[in-house]
């Protein structure tokens, strides 16, 4: 991870500290192609590209940049520019000229990615369009069926083999593996291929800012620091709460997924990592995923819990049997909550509840920590058994920042206690000046050769493990149907214990 203290007015390094680290590392003549296998896909238009744009804008590429995509399409370059031109998510302030200039760095291949046949033709042209050495990124934004042919026949034909000393790099999109089983199989495949160190299982939680604010934040701050575990604190509760549902087809992929495997196996899991987790030796991308995967691995198996269907709860909202691609009959979840916890030494019988819905009333994405009560002697039985007065609300999305619960005395003659906040905006605080879109971030990365905001072998492999328990024991516990634009199944909130309060809702 790129570390740069930057206390009052930024220096040149701390404007853009990732230009600063890259001119370090390459020459500014040096080329370096992103090659994007599915090209014609969804996330190609509505976040690949407009991250890329966006780093080439900000002269992130210090020497020579191309894109180059890939698919089965009968498109040639002319044509593959009309359709970015078109489909590709623009920002209000869009530059045209410099929209222009991009769009004449992109080029076109049509590959059948199945067919180890035309992968000599696809290098022949990567040459052709490069006309010299270059570095090579393959983002394969591709059917998971495919990832694996796909590094296949890159391999037969001799195209990520980096001894002639430039990079080749291989990004690789979400779902990994459809439970611990298939993940195993495919790193242990892919792993026969190609090097840990090239490839990067990309989560796009990683990118966003807050998240990669919780390790400043935690292990910054001295007040907050040694208060971090079981002794002071009572429960975490993470909620990545959606308003969106279907929409754009998904159906069809969704019911083959549900909640579990779509949002809470990857980028609530990775949130629950980040929280969790013991200080890093370092902030090499080493050191951060060894503490990540601890946690993982400590995170007990809710197949282990006693009465199961008081730690779990399903929903589906109302009618999603209906949308497009849903089988009629279908069980999959659309709203999973769970209470479980992490046997380790810091969080020892600390319940950890998680929740994660589509059509839910708000796009609320946070974590909050809950810190046990002081003695009540002095103050009575004020808020005993109803919400805790001290807690820490990290939140991710929107409106990124903390907030502090607290309580202070009502002014007055008499001693009255009242709850009190304190809030930090990220967007106030920094004058509105723009976060990267978590993708710029991560491409950005994987031009660097960092990957500490990305998931290794080990790390995917320990979430599947917890996930699929959770899949099983899920089994025992009825769908609950909820109607759209509610918090989901009221049961959910039994998952607190009397006193433990409940669901934050932003
Ligand atoms: C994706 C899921 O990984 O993340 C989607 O497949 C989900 O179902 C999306 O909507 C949420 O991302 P964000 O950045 O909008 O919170």
């Amino acid at each position: 991870m790129r570390r740069l203290y930057c206390a009052t007015s930024p220096a040149e390094s701390c404007a853009n500290p990732a230009l600063a680290i890259l001119r370090r590392t390459m020459s500014a003549n040096e080329l370096t192609q992103v090659i994007i296998f599915g090209a014609s896909g969804d996330l190609t238009a509505r976040k690949l590209v407009p991250a890329l744009f966006a780093a080439h804008r900000e002269k992130f590429f210090p020497g020579h940049f191309q894109l180059i995509g890939v698919a089965r399409r009968p498109w040639d370059d002319a044509g593959f520019r009309e359709v970015l031109d078109t489909t590709t998510a623009k920002t209000k302030d869009h530059d045209q000229a410099a929209w222009e200039e991009f769009l004449g760095l992109t080029s076109y291949v049509q590959t059948h990615l199945d067919t180890a046949a035309d992968y000599a033709e696809l290098g022949r042209r990567l040459n052709q369009i490069a006309g010299r050495p270059a570095n090579r990124v393959f983002y394969l934004a591709v059917k998971p069926e495919l990832f694996l042919p796909s590094v296949q026949n890159l391999t037969s034909a001799g195209m990520l083999d980096q001894s002639a000393g430039h990079f080749r790099r291989l990004v690789v999109e979400k779902p990994f593996g459809t439970d611990l089983a298939s993940a195993q199989h495919l790193n242990g495949e892919l792993l026969k291929l190609i090097h840990e160190s090239q490839l990067y299982r990309i989560d796009h939680y990683l990118g966003k800012e807050t998240v990669q604010n919780l390790l400043v934040f935690r292990f910054r701050n001295a007040f907050f620091e040694p208060l971090w575990n079981q002794k002071y604190i009572e429960l975490v509760q993470i909620t990545v709460g959606e308003t969106v549902g279907m929409e754009g087809g998904r159906g069809g992929y969704y019911d083959t997924s549900g909640a579990i495997r779509d949002i809470l196996q990857n980028h609530l899991l990775q949130l629950v990592a980040l929280v969790a987790m013991e200080p890093p030796a370092t902030l090499k991308s080493k050191s951060i995923r060894d503490e990540k995967v601890k946690v993982l691995h400590c995170l007990r198996p809710l197949t282990d819990m006693p009465e199961v269907e008081n730690h779990i709860v399903r929903g589906q909202f109302e009618g999603y049997r209906t949308e497009q691609g849903v089988n009629p009959a279908s069980e999959t979840e659309t709203y999973i909550a769970c209470r479980t916890y992490i046997d380790n030494w810091r969080w020892g019988g600390v319940p950890f509840l998680l929740r994660t819905g589509k059509h839910l009333p708000a796009r609320y994405t946070s974590i909050t920590v809950q810190f046990r009560m002081p003695p009540t002697t002095l103050f009575g039985s004020y808020n005993e058994c109803h919400l805790r007065p001290n807690r820490i609300t990290l939140r991710i999305q929107p409106n990124d920042g903390i907030d502090l619960d607290f309580d202070v005395k009502e002014p007055g003659s008499g001693l009255v206690v009242r709850p009190a906040k304190l809030n930090f905006d990220y967007n106030d605080y920094f004058h509105h000046k723009p976060s990267p879109e978590a993708y710029q971030r991560l491409l950005q990365d994987v031009v660097l050769g960092d990957q500490s905001l990305f998931i290794r072998s080990d790390e995917v492999e320990e979430s599947w493990r917890w996930a699929d328990s959770l899949r099983q024991a899920m089994q025992q516990t009825p769908v609950h149907t909820y109607p759209k634009n509610t918090w989901g199944p009221a049961t959910a909130d039994q998952l607190f214990g009397e006193c433990e309060g409940r669901w934050t809702t932003g």
